[in-house]
This record gives C-alpha cells, structure tokens and sequence, in this order.
C-alpha cells in the first residue's frame, strides 16, 4: 500500500512539471514548423520566379523557332519565284534563239552544193553543239521548274523526271498515279515535286538503287506521295543527323503544306519517302499568301 501511495505522490510532481515543458516545446516546434515554413516559402517563391524564367524562355525559343520557320518559308518562296523566272527566260529567250540559230544553219547548208564539202562539215558540228545546247538548255530549265509542271501537273512532271532519271542514272523509274490526274493548287504541286526532286537526286547519288516507284494518291481531301527505293537504305544515324539538309528542307516543305513526311529506310532492301497532305488546309495556307 504504502509503495503504492509513494508512486501516486511521484506522478503528481511529474504532472506539474511537465506541463511548463510540454509549452516550452510546443513552441519551440512551433517556431520551428514557423521558421520552416518561411524557408519553404522561401524556396517555393524562388521555384515560382524559375518556372516564370523558364517558361518565358521556352516561349523564347518557340517564338524564334515560329520565325525561323516563316524566315525559311519565305527565303523558299523567293529561291522558287526566281527559279520559275530562270525557267522560264531559258526555256523562252535561250531555247527560242538556239532553234532559230538551228533552223538558219539547216536552210544554208541546204543551199550548199557537193563542193562545199568542208563547210558542210563545219556546218554539221554546228548543229551538233546547237543540239547539245538545246539538250543543256531544256534540262537546266526543267530543274529549275518544269514548265510541265504548270502547264499539265504532278503527275506528267514526275514521268518526266523519271525519264530523266533513267536517262541520267539508268534507274528504272515507274510513276502510278491514282487517279490519273490529280489537280492541286500551285503551292502543294510546287512544294510536292520540290520534296519528288530532292528524293530522286538523293536516290540516284546515294542508294544505289536499281527500281524506283513513284506512287501518288488523292483520295477525300489527302494527298499522298511515295518514292520507294530498291537501294541500301537510309539508317537512322542519317536521319537524325542535323546536317542532313537535304532530308530538313523536304521535312519543311512538307510542313508549310500542314503535312507530315516520313522516311524510312531498311537495310539492304531500300527507301521510302511518304508525304501526306491534308488538302484544305493546305489550300487555305496557300491563300494566305
Ligand atoms: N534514298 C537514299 N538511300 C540511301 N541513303 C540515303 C538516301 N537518301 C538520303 N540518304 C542518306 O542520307 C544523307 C542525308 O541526305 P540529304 O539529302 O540530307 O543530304 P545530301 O544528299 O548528302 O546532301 P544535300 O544537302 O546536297 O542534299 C545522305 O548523305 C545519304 O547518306
Ligand atoms: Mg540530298
């Protein structure tokens, strides 16, 4: 009992001290939590001030990038008004003045008799470099813009430069098109046969292909366009190169459009260029113009 009594007595004294001390460490935390709590206010004011820095920085970058694009878009549009200008003062004033030059050598050498052998010789290497000239002429004009590209489309224009690859590479080249004729606005055929050239020039200097296919599709309000190669095929170290140029400029030209283009490429069995464009949007970007 008298154990007892001692304990109870002990507990009492304990109670009233701890009381004082519990208060003494009910604020000490609270001056801590209090203390924290700044410091957090602290370190979130300043996570606050990076996140503004740094989403006006990427506002930044999106905005240069935006002008880039338009930069690029619009040096495009100039190099391509200049090239149709070329074209066409080639393929107008040269081209013209060449056959007239033709046409005058043929009517003096008609007039020349057997004797005049060695002018007549001399005549013929005339003609000769006239039609060389001629031939220069014709493809410098083509590579500039193809006047058939104007005149009757995407689809002729690529026949003729799948001829020329064949010609030139001795590359088969076959040209499906569905359905036969397919009527765009200037924009998409310019952009389109752009992206169609800078394939071919890459198939015939780096495939090593024998076959290519052109395939072109309209079908709702979409265009699509595939240039498939039976070459080595792309890996995707070239692709992901940014110095890879050629690949940028098709990719930006498809993007001016309002449509994608994927390449892609499997090893030994070739490559394939595909760009789709949704027409009416692209027809609406044309008007903007
Ligand atoms: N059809 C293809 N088959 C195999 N490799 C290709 C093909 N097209 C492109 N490549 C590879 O991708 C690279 C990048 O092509 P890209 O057109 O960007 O540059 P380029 O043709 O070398 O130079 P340019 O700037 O004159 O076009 C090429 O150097 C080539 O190695
Ligand atoms: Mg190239």
């Amino acid at each position: 009992m008298g154990n007892t009594g001692t304990i109870r007595s002990q507990s009492v004294r304990s109670d009233t001290t701890a009381a004082p001390r519990k208060h003494v460490m009910r604020t000490t935390l609270e001056k801590q939590v209090r203390k924290r709590t700044a410091r957090l206010s602290e370190v979130n004011e300043l996570l606050k001030k990076e996140i503004a820095e740094r989403r006006q920085m990427e506002a930044d970058l999106q905005d240069s990038h935006e002008r880039l694009r338009y930069l690029s878009m619009h040096l495009q549009k100039i190099r391509e008004d200049e090239r149709t200008s070329l074209s066409r003062e080639l393929h107008d004033e040269f081209g013209q003045s060449l056959t007239g030059m033709k046409l005058d050598v043929s009517w003096i050498k008609r007039r020349l008799t057997g004797n005049d052998g060695p002018i007549i010789e001399r005549l013929d290497s005339i003609l000769e470099a006239l039609d060389r000239t001629i031939d220069t002429v014709q493809h410098m004009s083509a590579r500039l813009r193809p006047v058939i590209l104007d005149d009757f489309g995407l689809r002729d224009a690529a026949e003729l430069a799948a001829r020329d690859l064949k010609k030139r590479a001795n590359i088969s080249c076959n040209v499906i098109s569905d359905p036969y004729n397919i009527s765009l606005n200037d924009m998409v055929s310019t952009e389109a046969f752009r992206i169609l050239q800078e394939s071919l020039t890459n198939v015939m200097r780096h495939s090593r292909a024998t076959e290519v296919t052109i395939i072109l599709r309209k079908k709702k309000d979409i265009l699509a366009m595939e240039i498939r190669d039976n070459g080595k095929g792309i890996t995707k170290k070239e692709l992901a190169d940014p110095r890879s140029f050629g690949l940028t400029g098709m990719q930006e030209r498809a993007h001016m459009l309002g449509g994608t283009l994927s390449i892609m490429g499997i090893r030994g069995k070739g490559t394939t260029v595909a760009l789709n464009v949704p027409l009416r949007r692209a027809n609406a970007q044309g008007k903007e113009e």
